[in-house]
């Protein structure tokens, strides 16, 4: 590594070398681009000394803060043994201790689990499995899946067509299968007098029409369960979860929950699905499953699906891969974290973190230019009441800007403010977020 240089230099070198990820490169003319040189807990720390509490967990991937002692060491040790092997026709420790945890974790209902890298890739093994296991099952008219309106399951080519945000989806619209959508059951569509139980009701109602009239061309609805985050953490009622896993049960379609966001605690519950008491036959996990450190995905499905693909037949079998599948570094990084979790009580311990910040948010949550403040688990936003389009179009990248000066990581999604911590905010940390966060949104609605 070459000794560290001022944070300028890496900026310049930054745009001059790298595309960034989902990001118009010509917006960083205006809008800065951060040269983070470490990390440490909840904080990111840049080349000049500047510190960002980093209160999305990095693109929602980090549980329990950077440079984790108990990840390092676990992966310095793993480091010695075995960085990599092939797991077509190999496994090893980490993998199998990790799918052995993952099953046991679902009461064994989901008892196999296939390995991937990034969510979009897990997706993507969700909805061939999905498509081949009909298939195999001699029920080859079923092709087609549902998701649901504001959706957003990842950008490879076949998880951007269960995607429904028009942003990332509408220029590649030729090259996408059509997906059938369907409505979704965000508590914010409450008409008057209505509960977010009816919101999922009307929403199950929608589902049940589309299966009654297609269920035999149908293989898969895809949800995220309890929030859809990209859309804005467009939030929703447990309920919905049951009343479409009867649904699937009733018509014979599988249901495919991406927890890729929402999985590992982000709800209250290890798993989103748990507050439904549903499983669904395909789970999909990312982001925290590896603490944060290292991309793994994976899809954990019942043992009805893989039994399906369990043949003589070699064509019968799912011949997917991707090389890194099961890596042994990230599986031994995502034990890592489930020890965590056991040890510690994390998720117990949440609820008095997330009642803390809840209270501390309070004045946000009561102040007239906000809407529909709401919190799930570690998830917390409200919606800024901006008429101005023209300002509401850039709120997004002057709440980043006036953010980062106030030692804040925030990048709101449209006019929705939303909060992600890791879960080792203190109570000092907490206090500084919502007070930061309440500043910030003065400035910004103020400028
Ligand atoms: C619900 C959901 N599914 C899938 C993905 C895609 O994951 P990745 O960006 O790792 O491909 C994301 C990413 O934000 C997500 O939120």
């Amino acid at each position: 590594m070459e000794a560290d240089n001022s944070a300028t230099d890496w900026v310049a070198r930054s745009l001059k070398s790298v595309w960034h990820p989902c990001t118009q490169m010509q917006h960083h003319e205006t809008v800065p681009l951060v040269a983070v040189s470490h990390g440490r807990g909840a904080w990111l720390y840049d080349h000049d000394g500047k510190r960002y509490l980093d209160a999305i967990s990095s693109w929602w991937v980090n549980l329990f803060g950077h440079a984790n002692a108990r990840i390092n060491a676990e992966l310095k040790d793993q480091l010695d043994r075995l960085e990599h092997a092939m797991l077509a026709g190999f496994t090893h420790e980490p993998v199998v201790r990790l799918s052995e945890q993952l099953s046991s974790m679902t009461g064994n209902v989901l008892g196999h689990a296939f390995y991937a890298s990034d969510g979009a890739s897990a997706v993507e093994i969700a909805l061939k499995m999905s498509f081949h296991a009909w298939r195999n099952a001699g029920r080859a008219t079923k092709q087609e899946f549902v998701c649901l309106k504001g959706s957003y399951h990842g950008e490879t080519i076949g998880a951007l067509a269960v995607t429904d945000v028009a942003l990332f989806k509408d220029a590649y619209g030729p090259l996408l299968r059509a997906a059938r959508v369907v409505a979704s059951p965000d508590a914010r569509g409450a008409l008057e007098g209505e509960s977010a139980q009816d919101v999922a009701r009307r929403a199950a109602n929608d589902v049940e029409a589309l299966f009654a009239e297609r269920a035999d061309h149908i293989a898969a609805i895809i949800i995220e369960p309890l929030v859809q985050c990209a859309t804005g953490m467009a939030m929703h009622d447990p309920l919905y979860l049951q009343l479409v896993r009867a649904l699937c049960d009733r018509y014979q379609v599988h249901m495919i929950v991406d927890e890729i966001a929402v999985g590992c605690g982000r709800t209250g519950t290890f798993f989103a699905c748990e507050q439904a008491a549903i499983w669904p036959d395909f789970l999909c996990l990312s982001k925290g499953i590896s603490g944060g450190y290292l991309p793994l995905s994976l899809v954990l499905t019942r043992d009805e699906i893989y039994q399906a693909f369990y043949s003589t037949d070699v064509t019968r079998g799912f011949l997917h891969s991707h090389s890194y599948t099961g890596n042994p570094l990230a599986c031994r990084a995502a034990l890592a974290t489930l020890a965590i979790f056991r040890d510690d009580d994390v998720l117990n311990r949440n609820k008095l973190r997330a009642a803390n910040l809840t209270a501390a948010l309070a004045p946000l949550a009561d102040d007239p230019r906000v809407r529909h403040f709401r919190q799930r688990g570690m998830i917390w936003a409200f919606d800024a009441i901006e008429p101005d389009p023209a300002r509401a179009a850039t709120f997004s990248r002057r709440f980043f800007a006036a953010a980062l000066e106030n030692e804040l990581l925030l990048r709101p999604i449209g006019t929705t403010v939303y909060l992600m911590p890791p879960y080792v905010l203190g109570d000092d940390e907490s206090a500084l977020l919502a007070e930061r966060t309440r500043k910030v949104f003065d400035q910004v609605m103020q400028a």
